[in-house]
């Protein structure tokens, strides 16, 4: 196996030549590898299959991210263990620079950035000043020689994982971060290269600090209160020495008040003897949910439909109950401008919708199937007006958010952000030009054998649609304040569902809802 372990920044550059057509996935640690590492090397190097990439693994134990009186002296150096663990978790090189290489002239000499200090000052920034700085100062640096496509990182250190997210965000760094969920030993203890330092005993104490967060996590989702003063002193009890206990939002950091968050993150930094260890859970009480409105046309069923089951969450097509309702006031002739004659044929109707992994959702109606008829040019064409009346919406919200209770889906719709699943953890608009939008529906009818109108013609139809959808008075089409846009012109569809994969995972972490749900 072709494996090379680079020190200088021509070392590098050489290399980088070498493998010029692929893309670099980037996997930066202090070495003293561990099962942790190993698992970020593994998910860099089953990232992307489809396209030419490699695995390359840093090792540099950073001076920075030390505070004064902390290991850096005695942090674990073995290089070549390291570079044997990093092979047969399947890198390709490891670049293992000095302290020179990086800041030639020392660093009073080069560019120190500092991280946003409402993310770092509490949690593990409370007690290390410059930490994060000093983490972002060198991954910054870091990142600017390797120039990855992929940039890999753990939950572990959540809130080192936020910080370099913004810092991608902030500066515009073209790579992507990927995080994976806290890899943990069979005893349940988070791995870190600091365990190392435990004596059998002390590794037994330090094992409370991972089982009374779980305690606490199974009583949120229980929805019982969690105490954390009572929580401090058990830790305490135990024999640890507790640093920080909190819980924060899991974007800001900032501390939150539990009870009216969806998803948060209960976080504590303890000593057990004098080793430092950290370790976090995330609070949730129900499964994620995703809304995804958008206008007729924007692609967001195929999307959808496919993001979903890539990350294992049932697909809810809100848009075919509204059509299923169309189909029935069409079948059985009902003016739907006469509220009372729409209201009693609503009452007539029981709609069920299965939801199955595969995507596929099965429409019935008073027990048949019209998952097909729903489909037709004549439906599509008087469902904005159907969806508009007070009644119907009424009634088909309800049986949305019920299903939505649990969690764990992916909706499609028209008000979904803004009205069905206001608390949504993602909520996406998906748009694309009417132009575009044409195009995609004309293809479509297509392929289902439909008669295809001409483009103008569709994008017409399509621009009245909007306008219905988007001046209703009752839930209209409105990206919803805390949504974010998506336009998908020019963008192919494995495209948007990589752009939505990665908008998921930054609000929902790996730990809570791993992708290989299936
Ligand atoms: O997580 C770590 O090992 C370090 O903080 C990192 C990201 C390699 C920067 O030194």
């Amino acid at each position: 196996m072709n494996f090379t372990v680079l020190r200088t920044k021509s070392d590098l550059a050489t290399w980088q030549k070498q493998i010029q057509n692929e893309q670099i996935h980037f996997v930066p640690t202090m070495g003293c590898l561990h099962q942790g590492h190993k698992a970020l090397i593994k998910a860099a190097k089953k990232f992307s299959a489809k396209k030419p990439s490699t695995v390359l693994v840093s090792i540099f134990i950073n001076p920075l991210q030390f505070s004064e009186g902390e290991d850096f002296s005695k942090y674990p150096r073995n290089l070549e263990q390291d570079c044997q663990i990093a092979l047969g978790a399947g890198a390709n090189a490891i670049w293992a620079p000095s302290f020179e290489t990086l800041f030639p002239k020392g660093k009073e000499n080069h560019f120190v950035i500092q991280a946003p200090s409402s993310l770092k000052e509490n949690l593990c920034g409370a007690k290390r000043q410059n930490h994060f700085d000093g983490v972002a100062t060198i991954v910054l640096r870091l990142l600017n020689f390797v120039k990855p496509k992929q940039l890999f990182l753990g939950e572990k250190d959540w809130q080192q994982l936020v910080i370099i997210r913004k810092l991608v965000k902030d500066l515009g760094l073209q790579v992507e971060v990927q995080s994976i969920p806290t890899v943990r030993d069979k005893d349940g203890l988070a791995c870190s290269s600091r365990n190392e330092y435990l004596t059998n005993q002390e590794r037994k104490k330090a094992l409370t600090l991972p089982k009374l967060l779980f305690e606490q996590s199974m009583l949120f989702e229980s929805n019982k209160s969690i105490d954390l003063k009572n929580l401090r002193l058990d830790l305490e009890q135990k024999g640890l020495n507790v640093e920080y206990l909190e819980i924060v939002d899991l974007k800001s950091l900032a501390p939150v008040n539990y009870y009216k968050t969806k998803l948060c993150l209960l976080a504590a930094g303890v000593y057990c003897g004098k080793t430092r260890l950290i370790d976090h859970i995330f609070l949730m009480n129900r499964k994620p949910i995703v809304a995804i409105d958008g206008p007729a046309g924007a692609g967001k069923s195929t999307v959808t439909k496919r993001f979903a089951k890539q990350l294992g969450l049932i697909y809810l097509d809100t848009g075919s109950m509204y059509r299923a309702v169309t189909w029935f006031i069409q079948e059985q002739k009902i003016n739907p401008d006469d509220e009372k004659e729409l209201v009693k044929a609503l009452s007539n109707i029981k709609l069920d919708i299965h939801l199955a992994d595969s995507g596929i959702q099965q429409v019935l109606l008073n027990g048949q199937d019209i998952s097909k008829e729903i489909r037709t040019p004549k439906v599509t064409a008087a469902v904005s007006n159907i969806a508009s009346k007070a009644a119907v919406r009424e009634k088909l919200t309800a049986q949305q958010k019920a299903i939505g209770l649990k969690g764990g889906i992916v909706a499609e719709g028209r008000d979904i952000g803004s009205t069905v699943f206001p608390d949504a953890e993602l909520k996406v608009f998906l748009t694309a030009s009417s132009k575009e939008r044409a195009k995609r529906r004309a293809d479509d009818l297509a392929n289902q054998g439909f008669e295809v109108p001409n483009l103008k013609e569709l994008e017409h139809q399509i621009q009245e649609r909007d306008k219905i959808d988007s001046t209703r008075e009752i839930a209209p089409l409105i990206q919803a304040m805390d949504a974010k846009e998506l336009a998908t012109d020019g963008m192919t569809i494995d495209e948007v569902i990589d752009t939505l994969t990665r908008m998921f995972r930054e609000e929902i972490p790996e730990e809570v809802w791993p992708s290989n749900q299936l």
